[in-house]
C-alpha cells in the first residue's frame, strides 16, 4: 500500500548516504498522534554510517517532506520519522484497503495444504476436536480469500481394530430390529463401550475383535458393508455439525484410503536403511540421541501399521498426485511429537518435503475445569454449541426490546455458535484454550457479539441515511481528527489479513476486528454521522459503510456470520 513511500525513502538514503538498499519500513504507528506513518531507519542505518541518528532522521524528514504524498514530516524521540498523508493520499489508500473485503480470484499454482478436521469414524465429535475444525477453517478462508489455491484436506480415523471391536459388539449386542442406516453415532459409542466393559470380563472378545477387522482388512462384503455403514451414518451427524459451524471440506482421504499405500514406504524405508528392526520382529526408526526423540513405530511385530505409517503414506500421496508448496496439519499440541516423528523420518528418507508445518493449537479447557461432562464422559461437540445457543438465547430474552430482531432464533444461533468459534479464534492458538461463557458471550468484550452488535449499529446508521445505493467518496480536503484516526484503523485492514494468513494465527485478526469494533464504537459517539453536513456525512457514510463491509468479511473468514439489525 505505501511501497513507493519505502522506494522513494530507499532513494533518499541512497542519494544522501550512498546506501544503495536500506531496509525501510513504514509502519503505523501505536498512537496516531505520533502521525500517520512512521520508520525507524535512520536508528538502523546510523551505527554503519557513524552518525547520529536525529541528524540521519532530520535529513530523510526534510527531504520526504517533498513528497506529493506528504503533508508533514518530523522527527521524534531518539531518531523516528513520522510522517502526516496528504488528504488524497489517504483516501486512495483507504480505497486500496476497502478493496481487501472481496476475494481474490484463485491463483494458478501449486496449492496450500491445510490438513483439519480429521474426525474418528463411530465417535461423536468432542468439544475438543473444534479447534481443528474451526482454526483450520479460518486458515482456509484467510488463504482463499487473499487467492492462494489451498486444499482443505481432512484425514479421518476410519481404520483399526476399533472397527473389529464395534461389528462384535454389533453382532451380540446391538439392535438388529433397527437397519444400520438409521443407528445414530451415540449408538455407536454405546456398543463400542459396552464392548470394553464386557472384554474384562471375557477376554476372547478381544481375539475375536481382532478376527473381525482382520476380515475387513481381507474384505469380507458382510463385514465391508458393516464398516461402510459406520462410516455413513458418523458422516451424516457431521454433516449436520459442518453446516453449523461454517465447515467445508475439500477433499477427504480416510486412514483406510492409505491401506495398500503403505508397503512401498516400507519397502523404501528398509531399502535405505531408515527403518531397522526393533523388537519382537517390529520396523521402527531409531532417531539419533540429539534429537531426544523416541523411536517411532513403523509396523508392529505381527505385521500390523500404525497411525505414523499411514501419514508419512499420506505425505507421498499428497506430494505425488497434489505437488503442494506447503502442507500445514492444523492438529492439537498432544500429536506434537507424532508430528516431530513422522517429519523427522520423511527427510530421513530423503523425501523432497514442500514448506510444512505442525501448526498447533493447545489443549481447550474451561477456565478452572477440564472440558468435560459431569459424568466424566468427555463433552460432545454438539453439547457445548447447543449450550452456547441457549445462553445467547437468554441473553436476547433478558435484553428484551434493547435487542431487535426479525428472528431471535437465528440470532441466538449465529451468537451462539459465532461466541464459541471467536472465543477459540480470538486466543493464541500456541497457548492452552480456554473457554469463559461470561467472557466469550460479552457484548463489550473482545467476543463475537460485540463484533455483530457493532455491525448491526454501523448497518442501522446507513439504513437511517436511506441512500439510494452505497455512499460515495465525497471530494475533500480536510479531515477532522476523529475521521483520520477511523481512517487509519481501515488502512490496516489487508495487511493484519497477510499477517494473520501468513503466521497462520487468526487471533491476529479479531485483535484487529475488536479494535476496529472499538474505534468505530468511539467515532459513533463522538462525532455526529448522519447530523453532520456535506461532505463531511458522506465520508462518514462511507467510513461507517467501510467499517460494516470490513467487519463482515473478517468476521466471515472467521467462520462467524453478522446480522444487519440487533
Ligand atoms: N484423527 C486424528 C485424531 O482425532 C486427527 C488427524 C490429524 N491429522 C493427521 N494427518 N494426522 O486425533
Amino acid at each position: 500500500m505505501f511501497t513507493h513511500l519505502s522506494t522513494e525513502t530507499r532513494q533518499i538514503i541512497a542519494s544522501l548516504y550512498g546506501l544503495p538498499d536500506a531496509d525501510v519500513a513504514w509502519v503505523f504507528p501505536p498512537d496516531s498522534s505520533q502521525g500517520d506513518l512512521s520508520t525507524s531507519v535512520a536508528l538502523k542505518i546510523a551505527g554503519g554510517l557513524g552518525k547520529k541518528p536525529q541528524e540521519i532522521a532530520r535529513s530523510i524528514a526534510d527531504a520526504i517532506s517533498l513528497s506529493p504524498s506528504v503533508e508533514h514530516a518530523e522527527v521524534a524521540g531518539p531518531g523516528y520519522v513520522n510522517i502526516r498523508l496528504t488528504v488524497a493520499r489517504l483516501l486512495e489508500a483507504w480505497k486500496e484497503a476497502h478493496a481487501a473485503i472481496a476475494p481474490v480470484s484463485e491463483r494458478d499454482e501449486n496449492p496450500v495444504i491445510v490438513d483439519f478436521c480429521g474426525p474418528n469414524i463411530a465417535k461423536p465429535l468432542g468439544a475438543h476436536h473444534l479447534g481443528s475444525h474451526i482454526i483450520g477453517q479460518a486458515i482456509i478462508n484467510l488463504y482463499r480469500h487473499t487467492g492462494a489455491h489451498v486444499i482443505g484436506w481432512s484425514y479421518p480415523g476410519d481404520w483399526g481394530t476399533q472397527f473389529g471391536k464395534l461389528w462384535v459388539a454389533y453382532d451380540r449386542w446391538g439392535d438388529k430390529k433397527k437397519s444400520l442406516k438409521d443407528v445414530t453415532v451415540e449408538d455407536l459409542l454405546a456398543l463400542y463401550v459396552r464392548f470394553h466393559e464386557e472384554a474384562e470380563k471375557d477376554a476372547t472378545l478381544d481375539d475375536a475383535a481382532r478376527a473381525a477387522f482382520r476380515k475387513i482388512e481381507e474384505g469380507d462384503a458382510a463385514l465391508r458393508s458393516f464398516w461402510a455403514d459406520t462410516v455413513a451414518v458418523t458422516k451424516k451427524d457431521l454433516d449436520e455439525i459442518y453446516v453449523r459451524l461454517h465447515v467445508h471440506i475439500d477433499r477427504e482421504t480416510g486412514e483406510s484410503f492409505y491401506e495398500n499405500r503403505m508397503q512401498p514406504i516400507i519397502e523404501e524405508g528398509i531399502a535405505k536403511g531408515v527403518f531397522q528392526e526393533g523388537e519382537g520382529g517390529s520396523l521402527i526408526v531409531p532417531f539419533a540421541e540429539e534429537t531426544g526423540m523416541p523411536p517411532l513405530l513403523i509396523r508392529k511385530g505381527d505385521g500390523a501399521t500404525l497411525y505414523a505409517t499411514r501419514d508419512l503414506a499420506m505425505i507421498r500421496y499428497r506430494i505425488d498426485t497434489a505437488h503442494p508448496s506447503a502442507m500445514y496439519y492444523v492438529v492439537d499440541v498432544a500429536q506434537r511429537l507424532h508430528f516431530q516423528q513422522v517429519f523427522a523420518t520423511a527427510a530421513l528418507l530423503g523425501w523432497e518435503m514442500p514448506e510444512h508445518e505442525h501448526t498447533v493449537f493447545g489443549r481447550m479447557r474451561f477456565s478452572g475445569a477440564a472440558m468435560s461432562t459431569r459424568k466424566g464422559t468427555s463433552l460432545r461437540m454438539r453439547q457445548l454449541l447447543d449450550e452456547a445457543v441457549k445462553r445467547a438465547g437468554d441473553i436476547i430474552t433478558e435484553r428484551g426490546d434493547a435487542i431487535q430482531a426479525d428472528d431471535p432464533k437465528d440470532l441466538a444461533e449465529m451468537m451462539g455458535v459465532g461466541a464459541v468459534a471467536y472465543g477459540i479464534l480470538s486466543q493464541n492458538r500456541a497457548m492452552d484454550i480456554v473457554f469463559d461463557w461470561d467472557r466469550m458471550l460479552s457484548f463489550e468484550g473482545n467476543s463475537a457479539p460485540y463484533l455483530q452488535y457493532t455491525h448491526a449499529r454501523a448497518r442501522s446508521v446507513l439504513r437511517k441515511a436511506a441512500l439510494a445505493g452505497d455512499p460515495v467518496l465525497p471530494a475533500v480536503d480536510v479531515l477532522e481528527p476523529e475521521d483520520r484516526k477511523l481512517l487509519l484503523m481501515l488502512l490496516r485492514f489487508p495487511i493484519v489479513l497477510a499477517e494473520s494468513r501468513d503466521a497462520r494465527m487468526p487471533h491476529k485478526l479479531t485483535n484487529y476486528l475488536y479494535a476496529l469494533c472499538q474505534s468505530f464504537n468511539s467515532f459513533y459517539n463522538s462525532v455526529p454521522i448522519l447530523q453532520a453536513t456535506a461532505p463531511l456525512r458522506d465520508l462518514r457514510l462511507v467510513l461507517t459503510a467501510s467499517v460494516a463491509d470490513m467487519l463482515r468479511t473478517g468476521a466471515s473468514l472467521l467462520t462467524i456470520r453478522v446480522p444487519d439489525r440487533m
